[in-house]
C-alpha cells in the first residue's frame, strides 16, 4: 500500500491530491460542496473566476487521455490559470531525461501545479515526495493504483441524484483487477458512508482479497445488481492484462455486459455510470449507455467543476480558505 500521508501538509491540510484512501467524509464533502459552486460558474455565459490567476498548471500525461486531460485544462483555464500541456511523446523524456529532472525543469519555469498521469503505480506519490513546498501534485491516474479526481467526480454525480450515501446499494462491475478508478471509488464511497458496495466480475478480474476493502464480491452479475441504486461499469483494460484472463469479448458481454434486460434487475430509478472510455458491446450495450438511466456524459461535465475544486483547495485559493 502506498502511503497517502504525503498529500497532507503539517497542518493536516490537503496539499496534493494523490488518492482518496484516507480522506474523511468531511474532506470529501468539502470538495464536493466547493465543486457545486463551480458547477454554477460553468453554467454562466462567462465561465471564469480569478482564483488561480498568476498560477501555472502543467498537464503531464505519460498515458493517453481524452476526458481527464481536457477537463483539467478547462478547469485550470476557468480558474484563470496559465496552462502548459506537455507533449510527452515529443519531450526530452524520450532522450532519457528522468521524471524528477523533467519536473525540476518545469519548476524552473515557475510552474507550480502538476497534473500527472503515469503508467507506474506510485509515480505521483514519488514526485510529491520530492518537490518543494510551493508545488502541488494531482494524480490523474497512476498504473493500477488510484485516480482520485475520477472517483470524486463520480461521487459528485451520484450525490446529485442520490444524496443519502448510507442508504445506497452500489454495484461496480467489470475489470476491477486492473482498475485504479474502482479502488478510488470504493474509498470515496466508504468515506461518505456507503455500506453496500458490491464488486462484480469474473473471478479472474477481481483482485485477491478484494473484500478487505469493505465490499462484497460476486461473479454473477444478475444476482449482484439485483435492486441496486447505482451501477458503475468499468472498461476491460486489455492493455494491462499480461495473461489471458478472459474468454472472448462476445462471451464477456454475454456474461457480464450491461444490457437493457439486465438493467431491469436494478431498482427502476437506478443510475448507470462509466468513467469512460466505453466499449459498446463489450461491457455496456449502446441502449444503456445512451439510455435515460445513463449519467455518463454528466460525469464528464461534472469533471470540470470537481477538478476546479481540487485545484483551488490544494493551492489554498478556495473562497474562504485561510491563507
Ligand atoms: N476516465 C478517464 O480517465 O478517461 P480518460 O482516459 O479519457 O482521461
Amino acid at each position: 500500500m502506498i502511503d497517502g500521508d504525503v498529500q497532507f501538509d503539517a497542518n493536516g491540510r490537503l496539499r496534493h491530491c494523490l488518492t482518496t484512501e484516507g480522506l474523511s467524509g468531511d474532506q470529501v464533502r468539502e470538495i464536493l460542496d466547493l465543486a457545486e459552486s463551480f458547477a454554477d460558474v460553468n453554467d454562466k455565459s462567462i465561465k471564469k473566476v480569478p482564483l488561480l490567476r498568476g498560477h501555472t498548471v502543467v498537464n503531464l500525461f505519460f498515458e493517453t487521455s481524452t476526458r481527464t486531460r481536457s477537463t483539467f485544462e478547462l478547469a485550470a483555464k476557468r480558474l484563470s490559470a496559465d496552462v502548459l500541456n506537455i507533449d510527452v511523446a515529443r519531450s526530452a523524456t524520450t532522450k532519457g531525461e528522468s521524471l524528477l529532472d523533467t519536473i525540476a525543469n518545469l519548476r524552473a519555469m515557475q510552474c507550480e501545479l502538476f497534473v500527472m498521469r503515469h503508467p507506474d503505480s506510485g509515480a505521483a506519490h514519488y514526485v510529491a515526495g520530492h518537490v518543494d513546498e510551493a508545488v502541488h501534485v494531482i494524480n490523474a491516474g497512476d498504473g493500477q493504483h488510484a485516480h482520485p479526481t475520477q472517483a470524486l467526480l463520480d461521487v459528485f454525480t451520484i450525490r446529485r441524484h442520490k444524496p443519502a450515501f448510507a442508504d445506497l446499494s452500489v454495484a461496480i462491475v467489470g475489470d476491477l483487477r486492473h482498475s485504479r478508478v474502482a479502488r478510488s471509488q470504493i474509498h470515496a464511497l466508504r468515506a461518505l458512508g456507503t455500506r453496500d458496495i458490491r464488486v462484480i466480475g469474473p473471478r479472474t478480474l477481481l483482485p485477491a482479497a478484494v473484500e478487505s476493502l469493505g465490499v462484497t464480491a460476486h461473479d454473477d452479475i444478475d444476482r449482484g445488481i439485483a435492486d441496486v441504486d447505482v451501477i458503475i461499469m468499468l472498461r476491460l483494460q486489455r492493455e494491462r492484462m499480461e495473461h489471458a484472463l478472459l474468454p472472448s469479448e462476445r462471451e464477456y458481454f454475454a456474461g457480464w455486459g450491461l444490457t437493457p434486460e439486465r438493467l431491469r434487475r436494478a431498482r427502476p430509478d437506478a443510475i448507470v455510470l462509466h468513467p469512460g472510455p466505453t466499449n459498446r458491446g463489450v461491457e455496456i450495450h449502446s441502449a444503456v449507455a445512451d439510455g435515460p438511466q445513463s449519467v455518463i456524459l454528466e460525469q464528464v461535465t461534472n469533471g470540470i467543476a470537481v477538478r476546479m475544486a481540487v485545484m483551488a483547495l490544494i493551492t489554498g485559493n478556495a473562497p474562504g480558505q485561510p491563507a
